[in-house]
């Protein structure tokens, strides 16, 4: 939920800036903006609405010289998109520019008393009471820059990852973060790049610093990383290493990063089993498994807290670790779980599930599970967000980099780590027999095989799609595992060809749903062969009792149910807890494909961002 890039070094600033922004773009993009300083010390700040190309557009006769800059792709939260709103803001005398992500929760109160003390506003954002804020404190006190930050900080409260350009420095960025991300890149030629996240540093350097809560980072040509917080005490964050290849970050040939993220999910899957699943022994190892095994194996409740996608993937962990490990699991929205006092034991596991790893809602959860003494269990992608730095443990699906806002290729992998997860508990708790163990794990061996043949249904799907394009409503229905696969079905449709769209049990049809049933409303039906496959065909058969046109996924061979549904879509054959991994894809690629027909920008749907790190 907005993107921020920054840079300063020997190079020019301006293809770095706008390769990032165009790399942070899934992040928001109602308007973007860059500020930079020139050779003559000048502060050029150029915003636009709209997309980080119609900037580009609007910066070709500007000069965008200069060695220094930051720049910002934005999701509005306070105030409309516009080139006013748009970021970076400028302070009354012109002499700093700031980059904000977040929302600063008291801004109405700190702009209140600037504006009685004549300071003039021009956008109606909450960040814009920022760098007016400190130029005050400032000027008014005659302050250095960082000690302004330090005592403006202190009068702020809310979230934030921040830049400031100042003119009167051009040789220095300072950098803020407070619950938002906020990773700086360290360059071999005493360069510093700064970003939300390190896809944008990626092509630049390996070695990166994620800034913590309350540190405030000084990035000054020719000298060191100074780290400090807000009472002006040295940090010594940690260098890590970042392992994303610029292949990942860019479409390989496909139109839109989310066929392509749809495309390798097969591979992903192994990427994410490699090193855990060991063929040669049959097991699976997972080292926070190994490292906490007494507190996990001893949990006697566990609580999944996580958000949109990575709700619906909770879903199914759900199922797989009751049904392997008979162990009670809850799935809770974050954002409900956190404000509705919830009980928690010390004896709970709480595992958060966040592709990002940066989701606000997620993030507080984790911090209330933490206050009531339950162990928190992470399940990531992003490596080093804030959320694996939250958590105790935790397990990475490493998919790789997910650019398209629309979430493939994580679902896929998160249900992969919980699968793994179900497994190496239930074995450790002696609550699956050897023979079962070994059947699950040699199916999920199978998966990203059967993952392959699943995308062969592509060309299929891409005929399919413009029937549904006139849709206005459309049902989506599956029972047991496949029941969160309709509901992550319907997300993928509304999220990006804007069709509503509602995912239900199908037996609970019956009691609502089925009342919306005419020849209009497409209804699909996952009804691949598992334990609820006769039970689906009566729901189907409900359906077309009423008119309505059922496309139906069904497992390869399936002949009783072609003679009655108008399409169906065959998938390989799995185990019953595998359906998702495999029912999923057909449902991402006709999402797409409708949206393709629709004309919609699958990759940045309207609305919606990557990342969301405000509440
Ligand atoms: C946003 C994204 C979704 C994602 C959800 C949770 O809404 O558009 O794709 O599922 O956030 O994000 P997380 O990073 O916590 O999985």
């Amino acid at each position: 939920m907005c993107g921020i890039v920054g840079y300063i070094g020997t190079k020019n600033a301006y293809p770095i800036l706008m390769e990032g922004l165009k790399r942070l773009e899934y992040r928001g993009y109602d308007s973007a903006g860059i500020a930079m300083i020139d050779e003559q010390g000048k502060l050029n700040i150029y915003k636009t609405k709209g997309k980080v190309a119609d900037l580009e557009s609007f910066c070709a006769e500007k000069d965008t010289t200069g060695h220094v800059g930051i720049a910002h792709t934005r999701w509005a939260t306070h105030g409309e998109p516009s080139s006013i709103n748009a970021h970076p803001h400028y302070s009354s005398s012109g002499r700093l520019a700031l980059i904000h992500n977040g929302i600063i929760e008291n801004f109405i109160t700190i702009k209140e008393k600037l504006v009685a003390r004549g300071i003039q506003f021009k956008s109606v954002t909450d960040s814009e009471v920022l760098v007016q804020l400190i130029e005050y404190i400032m000027l008014n006190n005659k302050l250095e820059l960082l000690e302004a930050v330090q005592v403006a900080l202190h009068q702020v409260i809310g979230a934030y990852a921040i830049a400031i350009l100042d003119r009167e420095h051009p040789q220095t960025i300072i950098c803020a973060r407070q619950s938002s991300p906020l990773v700086i890149g360290l360059g071999d030629d005493d360069a510093f790049y700064l970003a939300s996240d390190a896809s944008p540093i990626a092509e630049y350097t390996d070695k990166v610093v994620y800034l913590n809560d309350g540190d405030i980072a000084v990035l000054q040509l020719g000298k060191e990383l100074n780290v400090v917080n807000m009472e002006n005490e040295t940090q010594h964050p940690k260098v890590r290493q970042i392992d994303v290849t610029l292949g990942q970050l860019e479409k390989g040939g496909f139109p839109y990063f989310m066929l392509k993220e749809i495309f390798e999910q097969p591979n992903c899957i192994r990427d994410c089993m490699r090193g855990r699943i060991h063929t040669e022994e049959n097991s699976i190892t997972l080292s926070a498994v190994i490292d906490y095994r007494e507190k996990l194996v001893n949990a006697s409740r566990i609580i999944i807290v996580a958000c949109g996608t990575s709700w619906h993937a909770g879903l199914i962990g759900k199922q797989i670790i009751e049904d392997l490990c008979r162990v009670p699991v809850e799935v809770e929205y974050a954002s409900e779980f956190r404000y509705r006092n919830p009980i928690i034991y010390p004896n709970d596991i709480v595992i958060a599930i966040s592709q990002s790893g940066e989701t606000a809602d997620t993030l507080a959860a984790i911090e209330l599970a933490r206050n009531s003494g339950a162990f928190v269990f992470g399940i990531c992608n992003v490596i080093g967000a804030s959320i694996p730095r939250r958590t105790q443990t935790g397990i990475y699906i490493h998919v790789g980099p997910e650019i398209g806002v629309a979430s493939t290729k994580a679902f896929t992998g998160q249900v992969t780590v919980l699968s793994m997860l179900a497994l190496c508990l239930a074995k450790e708790r002696h609550t699956i027999s050897a023979n079962k163990y070994q059947k699950i794990l040699n199916e999920l061996m199978r998966i990203p095989e059967k993952m392959e043949q699943a995308l062969e249904t592509n060309e299929q799907i891409e005929h399919l799609a413009p029937i549904f394009t006139y849709a206005k409503n459309c049902l989506y229905l599956g029972r047991g595992y496949n029941y969160p696969v309709a509901l992550e079905g319907a997300l993928k449709l509304k999220e990006i060809s804007y069709i509503h769209a509602e995912g239900y049990p199908a037996a609970e049809m019956k009691h609502g749903p089925i009342a919306l049933i005419d020849s209009e409303m497409p209804v699909f039906v996952i009804a691949t062969h598992d334990s609820l496959y006769e039970k689906v065909i009566s729901n189907i058969q409900e359906v077309r009792a009423r008119g309505g046109r059922v496309t139906a996924l069904v497992t390869e061979g399936d002949e009783r149910i072609k003679q009655f549904a108008n399409h169906v879509i065959e998938l390989p054959d799995t185990l019953d807890c595998f359906q998702p991994l495999l029912a999923s894809i057909p449902l991402q690629l006709l999402a797409y494909h409708i949206a393709v027909c629709k004309g919609k920008d699958v990759d940045r749907p309207r609305n919606l961002a990557k990342s969301v790190t405000v509440e």
